[in-house]
């Protein structure tokens, strides 16, 4: 059986938690929209382990993919959903156009309770969700992701209780160094370092951080309906 499906498991934290699974010799699938970007990653990962790995393209806004993903797959341990486009999305909300907000929270809500719907009856033990920071330390940018970020924990509660026992959560990082910071275009490691030093962890989250709190929700059994904050006590600065 898969141990894991990881959904926007091609880069940042969802990788690295495939990496660990690999690297143990679990099966996992990853799952994105490029599979150019799957590919790549799959090679790299079957350098790190005897785990099988699978890649599957999907676009977790669309109803027709979700459904096509569940219906191709076998019973699965768990699923865990990193997949987010930040495209546009940073800066006031006076300058965010409603598009970029529809594909926000099209991909990030709305498509979590996607695969809460199509994964019922596949997924054996957990269904985890990736919230943010920005849901509980607003920072005056970004608004619409914290705000869809901020209802994944209300979807991960309802849907503990529809799926139940099947496992619902959410894993809530700070500040990751990860590829979804690339398309900013500014000095990412400054900006890092200078939050890293008001932070109480005094560093920035890797994306090894984030698997390891995956790996927890995943493992525990008796942990559901759960937010798991991972952010280095960034909620107290
Ligand atoms: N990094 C941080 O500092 C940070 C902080 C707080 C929260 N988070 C959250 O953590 C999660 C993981 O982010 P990350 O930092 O690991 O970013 P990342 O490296 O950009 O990973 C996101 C992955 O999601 C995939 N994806 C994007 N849109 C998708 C869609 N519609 N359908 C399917 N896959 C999709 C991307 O691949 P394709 O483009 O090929 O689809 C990409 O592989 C996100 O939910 C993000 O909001 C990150």
């Amino acid at each position: 059986m898969t141990e894991a499906m990881i959904i926007g498991g091609g880069s940042g934290m969802g990788f690295a938690l495939a990496r660990v699974l690999v690297a143990d010799g679990k099966d996992v699938t990853i799952v994105g929209r490029s599979t150019e970007r799957l590919t790549a990653a799959r090679a790299e990962l079957m350098r790190a382990g005897d785990g099988a790995v699978q890649v599957m393209r999907a676009d977790i806004g669309r109803e027709d993919d979700v459904a096509e993903l569940f219906a191709g797959t076998g019973q699965v341990g768990h699923v865990v959903v990193t997949a987010a486009d930040a495209t546009g999305v940073y800066g006031p909300t006076t300058r965010v156009s409603v598009d970029t907000a529809r594909d926000v929270v099209n991909t990030k809500l709305l498509g979590a309770w996607l695969v809460g719907k199509h994964a019922a009856g596949k997924v054996t033990g957990s269904l985890t969700f990736t919230s943010g920071i920005n849901a509980y330390r607003p920072n005056g940018s970004n608004t619409i992701m914290a705000a869809a970020n901020g209802a994944l924990a209300s979807l991960a509660y309802g849907l503990a209780i529809e799926m139940a026992p099947v496992r619902v959560n959410v894993v809530s990082p700070g500040w990751v160094d990860t590829p979804i910071w690339n398309q900013l275009g500014m000095d990412t490691q400054a900006v890092f370092a200078e939050l890293a030093e008001k932070l109480p962890a005094r560093r920035i989250g890797a994306p090894g951080d984030i698997a390891d709190a995956f790996l927890a929700v995943m493992r525990n059994r008796f942990i559901t309906a759960t937010v798991l904050h991972v952010d280095g006590g960034h909620r107290l600065t």
